[in-house]
């Protein structure tokens, strides 16, 4: 992509800036884009939101798929409520500091155009909800799905919220959360609270939920909105399976345009790479194309980006791609931000690929750090995290900006893999400055150097490898290398990591469980992430120090005991696994750990009376 970003940038950015906006020279993420030019920030830059009048209850609703199917009986709705300072509503003794806990919840689920009751229920603010952070607790409440008769557009739903007063518990160990430095406020006064006609307290707010037609052909792709991970199903009727992509963007010319294209496609295949995104929308010449994917079983992301402005040609191109085997999404908007695209326009295309096909999800590639990220965001299902930092060498992005290398890199990087967490944290972050639901993310990894004006270095290969699994550290639910073909080494290499991409096991940890951190005491340089599916961890270190490390480093996870490790998945680090503190029980040992390397295992864990580690599952 930076090879049409650069091209795009200086011919199009001169004339598509923001509405209202007048620019007359070529810029790149709301900044100058000449190095004589100043920083120039026009605005749309995320900051944190204000802290409110007072705590509030913040509760949000969503479905748990973004798409359910007429032939499912069951419907489940997400309840995300938790004390907030910045977003939601007044609550009756929020504020309070007796001792005593704010009223429980009873709410309600209705279709907004029926008044149909969906869900009743109640909601215990006893030490949860005060105790909530951000991402927790998720309560789940599931409902008959007949109750809706399938369409293709969404159903509106409300929820309304009153307080139950006489439910208010005593509290033994509550402490107000508030720091200390923002004093205990006023509780509000009545009028402060949201109430209704007859003056008494009712929160409302609304959601929406696709209720599909089953379909008959091609397959289905939707997203769990707890884990943001992708679930395929290729019949109707079949079981909706974990699905990771793992896979290269690959451009027409040279290789999927090429005479030989059917046996590149297989050579590529034939490296356990599960997906691809190729660079090229289909036409009369170049179906074929698709046709092989879908025979070879590679799938894809379909290529909108060049035709979501002209409305007939989102029509045609989705018309004729959307029921095929392979398409797994489609690259509706690439980099937008970067080319200072218009909103608007993004928000009809993406309106008009969900009533031609709303049985995929849509992606948007972001490359600018913090530039409309809301706007950018708003008309997709999935962000492509696009910060490729090898060699952009810039803590700011026009440091090493010059006609040979036009793309400036990588939006306020600092040039080395951390980049890539950063980028991906910092998009949770804006989500939750904005109170959303979170996108699943991808990464587009770069991998080698391409193309004429792509960066001057390519990553070794430790550093491919580390930017991959920092992404899956960082909640990534895809890894989209940039940009087939590669050469041999290069290949072997994501050959390997494809493998291990690509087991069942993994594919369902990386899709049904969170990742999770943990730092070991005296190693910060050790990035070290976990993942728990029923007795199964899988456990990442990755060295981001410039030395060799020796061990014994404990990594003692909290609350875990693994007991056999299983399967070494990446890297050569000694591991060493033991009962170590009696009574703690087995603690596993990293020995050795060279500089910038990956280490990936699979353990058992113990034990029938540990912690459950089953409550992301079913
Ligand atoms: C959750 O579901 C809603 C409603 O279908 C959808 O709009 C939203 O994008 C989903 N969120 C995620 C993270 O998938
Ligand atoms: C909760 O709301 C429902 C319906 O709005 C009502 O029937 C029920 O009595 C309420 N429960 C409590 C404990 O207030
Ligand atoms: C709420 O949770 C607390 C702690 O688990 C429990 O003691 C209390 O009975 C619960 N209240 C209701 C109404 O279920
Ligand atoms: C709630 O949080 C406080 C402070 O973190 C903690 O001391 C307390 O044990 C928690 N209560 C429950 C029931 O989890
Ligand atoms: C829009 O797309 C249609 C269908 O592909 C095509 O015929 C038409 O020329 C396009 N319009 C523009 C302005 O590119
Ligand atoms: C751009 O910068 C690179 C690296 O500093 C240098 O090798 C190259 O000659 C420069 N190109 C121009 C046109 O100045
Ligand atoms: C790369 O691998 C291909 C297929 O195995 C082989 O034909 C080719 O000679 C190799 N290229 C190099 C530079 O080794
Ligand atoms: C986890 O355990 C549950 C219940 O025992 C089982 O149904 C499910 O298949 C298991 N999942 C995996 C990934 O093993």
């Amino acid at each position: 992509m930076w090879a049409t970003a650069m091209l795009v940038i200086f011919f199009v950015s001169l004339c598509s800036a923001q509405p209202g906006e007048h620019i007359d020279w070529p810029r790149w993420c709301g900044k100058a884009y000449m190095p004589e030019y100043p920083d120039f920030n026009p605005g749309g830059q995320l900051l944190k939101p204000q802290m409110q009048k007072f705590s509030t209850l913040n509760i949000r609703v969503k479905p748990r798929y973004n798409v359910f199917i007429a032939d499912e009986s069951e419907g489940e709705f997400f309840v995300h409520a938790e004390t907030s300072d910045y977003h939601g509503v007044p609550w009756p003794h929020m504020e309070d500091e007796d001792l005593l806990y704010p009223f429980d919840v009873n709410f309600t689920i209705t279709n907004t155009a029926t008044g149909e009751l969906l869900v009743q229920d109640e909601l215990n603010a006893t030490i949860k909800l005060h105790n909530a952070t951000s991402d927790r607790p998720i309560y789940r409440f599931k409902f008959d799905l007949g109750k809706f008769q399938p369409r293709i557009d969404p159903y509106e739903v409300t929820v309304n919220a009153t307080p139950i007063p006489k439910r208010r518990a005593k509290s033994l160990d509550y402490k107000p959360r508030r720091p200390d430095s923002f004093p205990v406020k006023q509780p509000p006064r009545k009028e402060e609270f949201p109430l209704d006609r007859h003056r008494q307290y009712i929160f409302t707010t609304k959601s929406e939920i696709y209720v599909l037609p089953t379909k008959s052909k091609g397959n289905v792709v939707r997203i769990d909105n707890l884990t943001g991970g992708l679930f395929l199903r290729s019949s109707p009727g079949s079981k909706f399976e974990p699905f990771f992509p793992y896979g290269f963007y690959a451009p027409c010319e040279g290789f999927l345009c090429h005479e030989n294209s059917v046996e590149n496609i297989k050579a590529y295949r034939s490296h356990g790479l599960n997906s691809m995104v190729p660079m090229m929308p289909a036409s009369a010449t170049s179906w074929d194309v698709y046709s092989t994917l879908d025979s070879v079983g590679v799938r894809y992301m379909y290529d909108l980006r060049q035709s979501y402005k002209n409305q007939s040609a989102v029509r045609e191109q989705v018309e004729a791609i959307k029921d095929s085997d392979g398409l797994y999404a489609y690259w509706t908007f690439d980099q937008p931000d970067g080319h200072s695209a218009t909103h608007a326009r993004m928000w009809k295309a993406s309106s008009l690929v969900k009533k031609l096909d709303p049985y995929h999800p849509i992606a948007v590639s972001l490359v600018c750090d913090n530039y409309y990220f809301e706007e950018y965001s708003r008309g997709a299902d999935i962000i492509v995290a696009d910060a490729h930092p090898i060699g952009s060498g810039a803590s700011k992005w026009h440091t090493s900006c010059n006609a040979t290398y036009g793309s400036c890199g990588c939006d306020n990087c600092k040039g080395n893999v951390v980049d890539v967490a950063t980028r991906l944290q910092r998009m949770a972050q804006y989500e939750r400055w904005l109170n959303h639901w979170p996108k699943p993310k991808m990464q587009n990894l770069q991998t080698s150097h391409s193309g004429e004006n792509s960066l001057p270095v390519s990553p070794s290969a430790n550093e491919v490898i580390a930017m991959s699994a920092l992404a899956l550290a960082n909640g990534a639910r895809g890894v989209l290398p940039w940009a087939w073909p590669v050469d041999n080494e290069t290949t072997a290499l994501h050959e390997k990591f494809s493998h291990v991409m690509n087991k069942d096991i993994v594919s369902e940890l990386l899709t049904k469980s969170p990742a999770r951190k943990f730092k070991v005491k005296k190693h910060k340089e050790l990035e070290v992430t976990y993942w728990m599916l029923n007795k199964t961890l899988m456990l990442s270190v990755v060295n981001l120090g410039k030395k060799s490390l020796r061990g014994p480093m404990v990594i003692d996870l909290p609350g875990i005991q693994p007991t056999k490790i299983t399967t070494v998945l990446w890297g050569s680090a000694a591991w060493d696994h033991r009962e170590l503190f009696k009574p703690k029980g087995m603690k596993l040992q990293i020995m050795a750990v060279d500089p910038l390397s990956t280490n990936i295992i699979l353990s058992m864990l113990c034990c029938d009376d540990g912690p459950s580690h089953s409550e992301f599952n079913d």
